[in-house]
């Protein structure tokens, strides 16, 4: 019902040449993938080239970023109809480096998404807890706040457009992956708080999961009722390990 989303986040790395030599080598990889929907998010200066490379194929482009407003004095920054030019299906927002590093708040991720969604962009919405909000038992909390924060602009009828990435903060970048119990547990906590705010729409909304996501654990965290896909950042950025991430339902499982 709900078809699995792989998206690589390649965050600041990769070049223009680096991204097309990305592509060349990872499409044969999974081109016969089917049942699956794979999305790269590299940086702004080669979505242009990287889109190219990338079309004809089933393999969907994304921004990492957006600016809110459509157009203005907003020195180095990006709009959404921008990344329409570039043909982009997706774009992320309020990835949990922005909000600590860039100082983002809710308010504004929700200004982002709704941007996106009427330039006919798909969000992918992160939300997270740190290691300290987690073990003051805030979890929870924080994540009904997010979510209600950064979808509060988001219209019902298209609910289903948005895509949410659970990253717990403190397994990003660290090899601490959340296990696929606990990642499920949120999972599943997200998906009641979407049904509260979007009633069965609810059901069709994909609920990634991110933060050390590998080869060797996509499966079972996949495996899980509420685990829809994968936000991938370090494991992303070779094509031998994306392509495995990607192929999870074949190759998938420990090792
Ligand atoms: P990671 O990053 O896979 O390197 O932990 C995930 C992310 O930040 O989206």
């Amino acid at each position: 019902m709900r078809t699995p989303i792989l998206a690589a986040n390649w965050k600041m790395h990769k070049d223009v040449g680096e991204s097309v030599a990305f592509a060349e080598a990872f499409l044969p990889l999974v081109a016969d993938a089917e049942g699956v929907e794979v999305v790269l998010a590299p940086p702004f200066t080669a979505l242009a080239s990287l889109g190219q490379a990338i079309h004809g194929s089933a393999v969907r482009l994304a921004a990492q970023n957006v600016h809110p407003e459509p157009k203005g004095a907003f020195t180095g920054e990006i709009s959404a109809s921008m990344l329409v030019d570039l043909g982009c299906a997706y774009a992320i927002v309020g990835h949990s480096e922005r909000r600590a590093l860039f100082a983002e708040s809710d308010e504004f991720v929700a200004r982002k998404a709704a941007a996106l969604l009427a330039h006919g962009i798909r969000p992918i919405v992160c939300v997270g807890e740190t290691l300290e909000q987690r073990e003051a038992g805030r979890t929870f909390d924080l994540i009904e706040t997010q979510l209600e924060g950064s979808l509060a602009l988001v219209p019902h009828a298209r609910a289903e457009e948005i895509v949410i990435a659970y990253e717990p903060v403190w397994a990003i970048g660290t090899g601490r992956t959340a296990t696929p119990e606990l990642a499920q547990e949120v999972h599943a906590f997200i998906r009641e708080r979407l049904a509260k705010r979007f009633g069965d729409a609810a059901a069709r909304v994909r609920i990634q999961y991110g933060g050390s996501v590998k080869p060797d654990n996509v499966y079972s965290l996949m495996a899980q009722p509420d685990i829809d896909g994968a936000l991938v950042g370090g494991a992303s950025l070779e094509p031998d390990s994306f392509a495995r991430i990607v192929r999870f339902d074949r190759t998938g499982g420990p090792e």
